[in-house]
């Protein structure tokens, strides 16, 4: 399983990346405007300090102003992929950027039939939102495994990029449906390598060879 930051922030971002387990970044437009600067400025800093897929978003609506927007994203850096939302006109300009062998990330998707649509648009990935279904009382896990028994049944290609992430939990369960890609906010990537009987038992074993007076050389 591919793991993503989803972020813009590139301060944020570079420690974690230290870690070589960052295999793209996922940024949206509410991400980015949080960030203050110029957005291209802040797109090609991440895109040069991780080198997997970057997704930009689009923010036009139509599909001739997506299709502007994705030649402007993509000019930006090589490993820049486009965000389209799963709306017609979205997945009209996911159809047209595939067949130029544009990679895309299809975004806000919450059913099933919406995920069939992206990968027959020729979406590179579908990115289902698990928190906000969560959230209005519905199952993010069981949308991922629908659309993995779905694609599986089809032999779709889009992967399965598992969205908005709320849990250490959420990503265990992803994973073992078999997501192709998790993209995690920073602090729940954090709480992926923490465990409280891991700090206690480091603690314990540190203490016990302390005391024991040995050492390794
Ligand atoms: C994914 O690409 C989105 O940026 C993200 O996962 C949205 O998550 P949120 O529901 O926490 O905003």
């Amino acid at each position: 399983m591919k793991i993503f930051l989803d972020s813009s922030d590139i301060q944020e971002i570079k420690p974690l990346n230290k870690s070589n387990l960052i295999d793209g970044v996922t940024t949206n437009p509410s991400l980015l405007a949080k960030q203050s600067g110029n957005f291209k400025t802040i797109l090609k800093a991440i895109a040069s300090e991780v080198k997997g897929p970057i997704s930009a978003e689009v923010t036009a609506t139509k599909f001739d102003k997506m299709i502007i927007e994705a030649n402007i994203l993509r000019k930006i850096a090589k490993n820049i992929i486009i965000k389209i939302p799963l709306t017609d006109d979205g997945l009209l300009a996911c159809n047209y950027l595939a067949k130029k062998k544009i990679k895309t990330n299809v975004t806000l998707c919450f059913s099933p039939s919406q995920a069939i649509l992206a990968a027959k648009a020729g979406a590179t990935y579908v990115s289902p939102f698990m928190g906000r279904l969560d959230d209005i009382g519905e199952s993010g896990i069981e949308l991922i495994r629908n659309i993995k028994t779905i694609y599986q049944n089809y032999n779709f290609k889009t992967q399965i990029l598992a969205a908005s992430i709320r849990s250490a939990e959420h990503v265990t369960e992803v994973a073992k449906i078999g997501a192709d890609v998790v993209t995690l906010p920073p602090k729940i990537f954090k709480q992926l390598i923490k465990h409280e009987l891991t700090d206690q038992g480091l603690e314990m074993f540190l203490s016990d060879w302390k005391k024991s007076g040995k050492q390794i050389s």
